[in-house]
């Protein structure tokens, strides 16, 4: 079974969103195995970035990215990397198309409410960067779905 880091952004939590986020992913089936609302420090921004170190806007996402609590979670499910991915939506807010949460709810592209792991790697990566072991747990549905 796939896992992947999400995380509603300082943007997101400031306008109340991470339950309406949230309720998107459950109802499209996947699991929630991990999180927790915390102020990222630093390093652990510059870590999880660390990809897009020396681009034009690496500084200002990581100023953004500490400014405020962030909402971090770890789902579960068939091909949920690429499936959330397309759940949230183009980077770009004049690409993000209605129906996406970013194309439903961001204007801007630097305030664009989430971020989701692109690759396993990345997920492995990022899920080790703000969760222990014992922080993620899991467990078998009381009922089973046809999901
Ligand atoms: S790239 O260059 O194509 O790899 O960049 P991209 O994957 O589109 O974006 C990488 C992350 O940087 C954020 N981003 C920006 N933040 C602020 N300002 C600008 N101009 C900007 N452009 C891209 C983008 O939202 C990605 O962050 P995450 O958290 O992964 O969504």
């Amino acid at each position: 079974m796939e896992r992947t880091f999400l995380m509603v952004k300082p943007d997101g939590v400031q306008r109340g969103l991470i339950g309406e986020i949230m309720k998107r992913f459950e109802r499209k089936g996947f699991q929630l195995i991990g999180a927790k609302l915390i102020h990222m420090t630093r390093q652990q921004a510059e870590l999880h970035y660390q990809e897009h170190l020396g681009k034009d806007f690496f500084e200002k996402l990581v100023n953004f990215i500490t400014s405020g609590p962030v909402f971090a979670m770890v789902w579960q499910g068939d091909d949920v990397i690429a499936l959330s991915r397309s759940m949230i939506g183009k980077t770009s807010a004049l690409e993000a198309a209605p129906g996406t949460i970013r194309g439903d709810f961001a204007v801007h592209t630097n305030l664009n409410l989430i971020h989701g792991s692109d690759s396993p790697q990345s997920a492995q990566r990022e899920i080790a960067n703000f969760f222990t072991a014992e922080e993620l747990l899991t467990y078998s549905k009381a009922v089973q779905s046809w999901i």
